[in-house]
């Protein structure tokens, strides 16, 4: 993922552009570059690396103009080097294009191009729009078509049908330096109106200090930019007239606060966004109230969830409790594979997509295919029903999908997800409460598991006590895991252990520290460890065992007692336990229903993963190789 930034007004571009791109560094940060026009001249600067770099660069080099466009870098195409950063460039050095995405046929072209003499300098499928764009003026212009912001956004419309892939775009030119055209398709783009300037970026926490009034770009879209005003167009070029919408509240503004880090600060943001959830979900004398229409529930037979990384791991969670709590039979794909080998079809189907920025490009493919082909089987029982749950209901889901779920966590800078985890994961305690009260009573498929409304009503009053229980957890569980993160400095692979709800609670453990320390982890059904991965194990290889009475208990501790008999140091996630010489060290947890335990167990994970990875010394919140969403499939 990349982010693009864009501006047309009147005052200087380059450091609005900055400060837009410093906002939208989560999206990508291997490198950075903008282009500004003036004096009938094209002003790119580049650099390789984090933000910082490029800003340097401008206090040194400058960048006038008041029209101009940025991009900050998750590599796709080429390597995170200086050559392959945006803007790129067409032949002549006077029009440059920012993309944000992946132009699928890039080679295709970029051959075709290259028949017709244009020299590549970079390795990216960006690099073919600028020449695109270039051959297209220069063909109106033999015809006799003058240099205007019409002729920009005319070539531009007449090249975008030759681009396949998803992409959002942003184009200036020398010769017009009062125009920008930028143009989105299947990549997020939106437009921010200040006062007789506009700014277009890929997220709103690069407009929220800019304005309040932004445009979201529909799928197609393409608009012409002038200090006076915008042209919208769709796909067909036909004029389009939409009212602007308002940003409300504070959680578009990224503020690290007194924390080190945003991870950190997100981690102990966790009991606000419990109790955010409890007020508006959980309310006292009902047992659960969702913004859901009905119709996300009538005659639901089957469920089946498509997310990718963490969020499938709350998906996992949140499967267990709907055949546990509501015994819907229900499924977890990894998005990116059930696209290309889905399922055969089953009726009375609900399909829920899980992805915290909503932009994750294998997420709404994945849902996107199964929305057409249950859309072209014209059954009724068929039909597609299509539930997100997400934390920007702005976003593409919210377009693509009938029914949303806001999480309402905030925004989320850290790269690791935090809180946006345990707002997923309570969504789906939501869901399935929900799920199981209208389930009661029924027979056969789709039946309630046999949980009375009375159990159903201690396990919602217990969550209303979640906040409180979350923030004495992650107030004693910092400093333990502060203090221990030193006993991981020289360790290469440690094994996280946990079994049934716990399970994903393991492998998000272990994911949360592959990602920030580079450490490797796997996170492994502590039953299954016997069936080969425990040859792994000696004392160079630390174990953490999740470990919550309940169904699987005495088995978790038995299992953790075959590791320590292969030397493994053993960090146990547990309340007090039965035999207190198993542990070397304890991260203890209050007593709690088991089913409720992933709310707490993950703490200790995101916390141990981030202090070991502090202690490292190593960038938290932008680990290596990695973006906030992946917006490429
Ligand atoms: O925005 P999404 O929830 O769809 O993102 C999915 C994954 O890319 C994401 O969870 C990733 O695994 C995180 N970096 C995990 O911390």
């Amino acid at each position: 993922m990349c982010g693009i930034v864009a501006l047309i007004g009147s005052r200087e571009a380059a450091p609005q552009l900055l400060d837009g791109l410093r906002q939208l560094e989560y999206r990508g940060y291997d490198s950075a570059g903008i282009a500004t026009v003036e004096g009938g001249r094209l002003h790119c600067l580049k650099a390789e690396g984090k933000l910082v770099n490029l800003s340097a660069r401008y206090e040194q080099h400058g960048a006038p103009g008041q029209c101009g466009i940025g991009h900050t870098r998750w590599a796709t195409h080429g390597k995170p080097e200086e050559r392959n950063a945006h803007p790129h460039l067409d032949g002549s050095g006077e029009l440059a294009v920012v993309q944000n995405g992946i132009i699928e046929n890039h080679r295709t072209l970029r051959e075709s191009l290259q028949a017709e003499g244009v020299t590549f300098l970079s390795d990216t499928d960006t690099e073919v729009i600028p020449h695109l764009i270039a051959l297209e003026l220069k063909a109106r212009s033999d015809a006799g078509e003058a240099a205007s912001a019409n002729l920009l956004l005319a070539a531009v419309q007449a090249v975008l049908p030759q681009l396949h892939g998803a992409y959002a775009l942003a184009v200036v030119w020398a010769r017009c330096p009062g125009a920008l055209v930028v143009a989105r398709h299947q990549a997020p783009l939106l437009i921010g109106l200040g006062e007789g300037e506009f700014l277009c970026a890929s997220d709103t926490p690069a407009l929220a200090g800019f304005t309040r009034t932004i445009l979201p770009m529909e799928d197609g879209e393409v608009a012409l930019l002038t200090p006076l005003g915008i042209e919208l167009y769709d796909s067909a070029g036909q004029r389009v007239q939409r009212t602007p919408t308002l940003l409300t509240g504070t959680e578009h503004v990224a503020d690290k606060r007194s924390f080190r880090h945003f991870m950190l600060k997100e981690i102990h943001e966790q009991p606000e966004t419990a109790a955010l959830w409890v007020a508006r979900h959980l309310p006292e004398g009902a047992l659960v109230a969702l913004p859901l229409d009905e119709s996300v529930y009538t005659g639901v037979e089957r469920i089946q969830i498509l997310a990718c990384g963490t969020s499938r791991h709350a998906a996992q969670v949140g499967a267990y409790l709907l055949e546990q709590l509501a015994g819907i039979p229900t499924s977890v794909f990894y998005a990116s594979e059930f696209r290309y080998a889905p399922p055969p079809l089953t009726p009375h189907m609900l399909t829920i997509g899980v992805t915290q920025s909503g932009e994750t490009a294998d997420t709404l493919a994945a849902l996107a295919m199964e929305q057409e082909r249950r859309q072209s089987l014209e059954d009724p029982a068929y039909a597609p029903r299509l539930l997100g749950i997400t934390n920007r209901p702005e976003s593409s889901l919210g377009r693509l999908v009938g029914h949303l779920l806001d999480i309402g966590a905030g925004i989320e800078v850290g790269v690791a997800a935090t809180k946006t985890f345990l707002g997923q994961l309570l969504a789906f305690y939501g869901l399935a409460l929900a799920f199981a009260e209208r389930r009661q009573g029924q027979d056969g498929p789709g039946a309630s598991s046999g949980r009375s409304i009375a159990e159903l009503q201690a396990l919602a009053s217990q969550l209303r006590q979640l906040p409180g229980l979350l923030q004495a957890l992650v107030h004693d569980h910092d400093q333990r895991c502060a203090e221990l993160a030193h006993l991981f400095a020289d360790t290469q692979d440690v094994i996280f252990l946990g079994r049934g709800i716990n399970y994903p609670i393991a492998m998000e453990g272990a994911l949360k520290l592959k990602e920030i320390s580079y450490i490797h982890a796997e996170g492994y059904p502590a039953g299954e460890m016997k069936h080969g991965p425990i040859a792994l194990l000696d004392a160079r290889v630390p174990v953490v065992s999740i470990a919550v009475p309940g169904t699987v208990f005495d088995k978790v501790l038995s299992n953790a007692q075959e590791a320590k008999a292969r030397d493994a140091q053993l960090i146990g996630v547990a309340p007090a336990c039965p035999d207190t010489t198993l542990f070397d060290v304890l991260l203890p947890l209050p007593e709690t229903d088991e089913l409720l335990s992933p709310l707490l167990t993950v703490i200790p994970m995101q916390l141990l993963s981030y202090h070991i990875a502090a202690h490292r010394g190593l960038d938290v919140d932008q680990p290596r190789n990695l973006a906030k969403s992946v917006t490429v499939e």
